[in-house]
């Protein structure tokens, strides 16, 4: 019986993760597997640096040369970008071989390609670690898919900006200095982008739609908005009501239809992401027969991304095989008529006249930002707004204190 025999793309933070967890636990996959796992050929991109590597691995540039190891059984896949990853899992498929990713941007972009191309070929396609690192969502969604039909997911997906929303409540801080400090501590890039606009979150709950629908909603139709404008104002004035900001990843299903946002909500202390604080990632799952459950924890870093990916090495050989879901869904693009509850901040009082006001929040008495919940429509926020582009509107989702009336009289 042979070995199972791994080619590694990439030796980052996740990359050498793997290669330590393969070296330092192999008795622990023999166990496991009932086979050794052998490293036998890692692909980087500068071949001079030192690495550590033991010698008798195959450490090159050339993706051939990883392809062409005889008896290759997985290609797992931890670079950066939609190419040359794409390519070069399409071409370790074509092989026969399994593949593992932990790339979002790539699997967000052609996860569906890939799993057609694997279906084809009668071979594994496992990503676990591309969402919330360490958290086994994918997992834990496929468990619940067998009986549940998932109905809503609400879910903090980057530690940066977590962590960065975190830091200016606790410090009392600008969201640059915020920023400055998640890129001191090694938790964003120099370039920040893709975590403070929301574009990784937005990978994620992507990938997690396709998962629960087996299709690819359309991207326009999802609102993607991140966290540069919020100010420590924002926080300190949803804080005074018990509140706090949270960047929110979210999909609700109802009726056949499906709505994505990708924003910085209001949530109150009830919420079950109120307390994720710091680089945690959080994902809330409400099934229609299970209900709520919570999975939190790493959403990035070496050895919790490296577990992700060695779990769906195991689940792989163990022959753990998910049926793909399909369901008839529509994407909900004009919601505007929909009701709900909106925490409003603005500087003057003059643009709720006629709104039955639930409560108010007076921050700073010379500036008068005043803060309120209300309850309404996206086409009566986009009027309000119409009226003062000042306001700072965030949707709400908890449990406020009192009951929030209705914000404008049905004409
Ligand atoms: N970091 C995390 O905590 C985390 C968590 C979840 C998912 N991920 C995902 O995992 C992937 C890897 O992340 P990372 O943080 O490990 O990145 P990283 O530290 O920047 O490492 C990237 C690795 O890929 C290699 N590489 C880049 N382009 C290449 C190319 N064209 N050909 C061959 N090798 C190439 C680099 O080679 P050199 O070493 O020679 O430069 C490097 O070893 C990304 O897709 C990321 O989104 C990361």
């Amino acid at each position: 019986m042979g070995n199972i025999k791994v080619g590694l793309l990439g030796f980052g933070t996740v990359g050498s993760g793997v290669y330590e967890i393969i070296e330092n636990y192999q008795e622990r996959l023999e166990s496991l597997l009932g086979k050794k796992v052998d490293l036998a050929g890692i692909l980087v991109n500068d071949i001079t640096k030192e690495r550590g590597i033991a010698p008798e691995i195959l450490v090159t540039t050339d993706f051939d040369e990883i392809l062409a190891i005889p008896d290759l059984d997985v290609v797992i896949e931890a670079i950066v970008g939609i190419e040359p990853g794409y390519t070069y899992l399409s071409k370790a498929i074509d092989k026969g071989c399994h593949i593992i990713t932990a790339n979002k941007e790539l699997f967000a972009h052609k996860g569906r390609e890939l799993k057609q191309q694997a279906q084809a070929k009668n071979v594994e396609i496992s990503y676990e670690a591309s969402v919330a690192g360490g958290v086994p969502v994918i997992g834990t969604l496929h468990q619940l898919l067998q009986v549940n039909s998932v109905v809503k997911i609400e879910a903090i997906l980057n530690g940066t900006s977590n962590y960065i929303l975190s830091e200016i409540r606790n410090e009392r801080t600008a969201f640059l200095d915020a920023l400055q400090s998640a890129q001191t501590k090694g938790y964003a890039e120099a370039d920040p982008s893709n975590d403070v606009d929301g574009y990784d979150a937005f990978y994620k709950i992507v990938i997690l739609t396709e998962l629960l629908f087996g299709q690819r909603p359309e991207w326009k139709w999802i609102e993607r908005k991140g966290i540069r404008d919020i100010s420590l104002n924002h926080i300190q004035l949803a804080e005074s009501f018990g509140f706090r900001l949270k960047h929110v990843a979210s999909l609700v299903y109802k009726d056949g239809a499906l709505k994505i946002d990708v924003e910085p909500k209001v949530v109150s202390e009830d919420h079950p992401l109120y307390s994720v604080e710091g680089v945690d990632n959080a994902v809330v799952i409400t099934g229609d027969l299970v209900g709520q459950l919570k999975l939190q924890g790493p959403g990035a870093g070496k050895l919790p991304t490296a577990s992700a990916i060695i779990e769906d090495l195991v689940n792989v050989f163990n022959s753990v095989h998910h049926s793909p879901v399909v369901k008839e869904v529509k994407l909900l693009h004009d919601v505007d008529e929909q009701e709900q509850t909106w925490f409003v901040i603005g500087n003057s009082t003059d643009q709720f006249e006629g709104i039955t006001l639930f409560e108010e929040s007076i921050m700073d008495h010379h500036d008068r930002v005043t803060g309120r919940l209300i309850q309404a429509t996206g086409r009566e926020i986009k009027k309000l707004k119409a009226k003062d582009n000042d306001l700072t509107v965030y949707p709400f989702s908890g449990t406020p204190a009192q009951p929030v009336k209705k914000a404008f009289a049905t004409a």
